[in-house]
């Protein structure tokens, strides 16, 4: 993690806790969190749509430093689109990151390049910041596709942005093959994959954009393989879910640089 990037670690809570349970967990982190981690890391918690509110009082009423997320959106600011948010609807709530392409809306959503595009526009003009997923398959890898794949996923996902707000974007790499199966890649693997994507933001976007944008690592990352990844040059924090659920883990994660 190059200096100059301040550390993103975020959770997705994917379909998981009501706005109960989500109150009560984002309380148990923010115990767990102290002025210093909040300095060093940016720490962002993606609950579902239902919760956003609740924990939007909560953040405001305590002061808390953790920053509001959500998992996805639609790229209109309104209209007639029966079940689906807008991005301006998620500013208002004060989301200020939105995950965008995660692979289980692509697997099982329908989610393409193109839509994706869309949403990383919708959702930097709304005046957030998108983490845009990419990562490839077993079958991609095992085939030796994954680079060129990858590439792809990242030149049509950012199609049309100039270099300076391709700066400010969080890209959050995470192998399909990795997610909730408890089979992190390495971390030379995830960090020569996350090396790629920077080189492919620089030869399309240049070097500042390069320099500036978040890499975060994505798939099975738990308190005991944060701290290792976090040491790769080009990984500037994680995308968490399945350990993200738990306060007492998810701060473990946040506090990697204690281990
Ligand atoms: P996982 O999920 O940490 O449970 O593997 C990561 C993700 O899908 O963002």
């Amino acid at each position: 993690m190059a200096a100059s990037r301040k550390p993103i670690i975020s959770g997705n809570w994917k379909m998981h806790k009501n706005h109960f349970e989500a109150i009560q967990a984002v309380q148990k982190l923010h115990y767990r969190l102290d002025g210093d981690d909040h300095d060093s890391v940016i720490v962002t918690v993606h609950p579902p749509f239902t919760d956003l509110r609740s924990i939007q009082t909560l953040i405001e009423a305590d002061r808390m430093k953790i920053e509001l997320g959500a998992q996805n959106c639609h790229w209109e600011d309104q209209g007639a689109f029966t079940g689906e948010v807008a991005p301006p609807m998620l500013a208002k709530l004060d989301v200020a990151y939105v995950i965008v392409g995660h692979s289980e809306r692509r697997q099982f959503f329908g989610e393409t390049d193109e839509t994706v595009n869309l949403k990383v526009k919708a959702v930097g003009r709304a005046g957030m910041t998108p983490i845009m997923c990419c990562g490839e398959s077993l079958e991609q890898r095992e085939a030796g596709d994954a680079e060129s794949w990858v590439e792809g996923q990242i030149v049509a996902g950012l199609a049309g942005l100039g270099g300076d707000a391709v700066g400010t974007l969080v890209i959050a790499y995470e192998p399909i093959w990795a997610i909730g199966t408890g089979r992190t890649a390495t971390s030379e693997d995830a960090q020569a994959m996350c090396a790629h994507i920077r080189s492919v933001v620089r030869s399309n976007f240049g070097d500042d954009a390069a320099a500036k944008v978040r890499i975060q690592y994505g798939g099975s990352v738990k308190p005991g393989n944060i701290a290792e990844l976090m040491s790769q040059a080009d990984i500037d924090g994680a995308l968490v879910g399945g350990a993200s659920l738990d306060p007492d883990g998810f701060a473990a994660i946040v506090q990697y640089r204690n281990h």
